[in-house]
């Protein structure tokens, strides 16, 4: 496994990343979450400017890097980690727009499903089309951190979609007549590499801004539910050991 390490996206050893690793889209993000939340943090990857950190999380090893935007991104860190890294777990931690009248600015959704309008899926020939989930170990640990914070989320499908300037107006109302909840641009990508790699992950958004309202909320607006997101992300690592 070592003689694909470094690899050509991430520049670290095999040992550098924890078991599980938190992943933002925003490489400053990363930092920010490194430096907030994680003792003896340090600078795993940095290759593109896409920071990686190791450090713990009460005593325990957590990894956090970005994953820049979008499935072809996500497609090439995520499977690096899985396949050439001791990474069984990713959780990425993110934004999404809502797309469902039910789900409002700075709420946070769990992804139990993420349907795509991708092309990503054709990779792997199937006779049919593939639901990419979430790991159910991961997404009950979440689920019920959130209730021990009494935080609530919404538990239900996403879109990973391709496209951030749609051109396409009846997308929305379509996504949501089928019951998903939010938009987001890198979650199928990661399930399908977890399942095709045999490890688990999750994704956790706090809602940006709505499709429906056209309402929008700064960083600093979001803080709250940030906060919350990263809480039930680091506690789901920690029990995941
Ligand atoms: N589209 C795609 N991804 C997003 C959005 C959006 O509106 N908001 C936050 N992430």
């Amino acid at each position: 496994m070592s003689k694909n390490t470094p690899t050509p996206h991430i520049s670290a050893a095999p040992e550098d990343f924890a078991r599980t690793v938190l992943m933002p889209g925003d490489p400053l993000r990363a930092k920010f979450i490194a430096e907030q939340y994680l003792e003896k943090a340090r600078l795993v990857n940095n290759v593109r400017g896409v920071q990686g950190y190791t450090g713990s999380y009460r005593g325990i090893p957590v990894s956090v890097m970005a994953s820049g935007m979008g499935m072809p991104s996500i497609g090439i860190y995520s499977y690096e980690l899985f396949h050439f890294y001791h990474v069984d777990n990713i959780i990425r931690v993110g934004t999404a727009g809502a797309y469902s009248p039910s789900v409002n600015v700075r709420d946070i959704v769990i992804a139990m499903g993420a349907c795509s309008d991708s092309n990503f899926a054709s990779q792997y020939g199937l006779p049919g089309t593939f639901a990419p989930i979430a790991s159910y170990e991961l997404m009950k640990t979440a689920i019920a951190k959130a209730d021990e914070k009494d935080v609530r989320v919404h538990v239900g499908n996403c879109l990973s979609s391709d496209v951030f300037y749609s051109d396409n107006p009846s997308a929305v109302e379509k996504w949501s007549k089928m019951g998903v909840l939010c938009v987001e641009m890198e979650a199928a990508a990661l399930y399908m590499n977890a399942a095709r790699s045999g490890k688990n992950a999750l994704g956790i958004f706090t809602i940006s801004d709505s499709l429906v309202t056209g309402e929008a909320t700064t960083s600093e607006e979001r803080q709250t539910s940030f906060t919350n997101m990263m809480e039930i992300a680091l506690e789901t690592a920690v029990a995941m050991g």
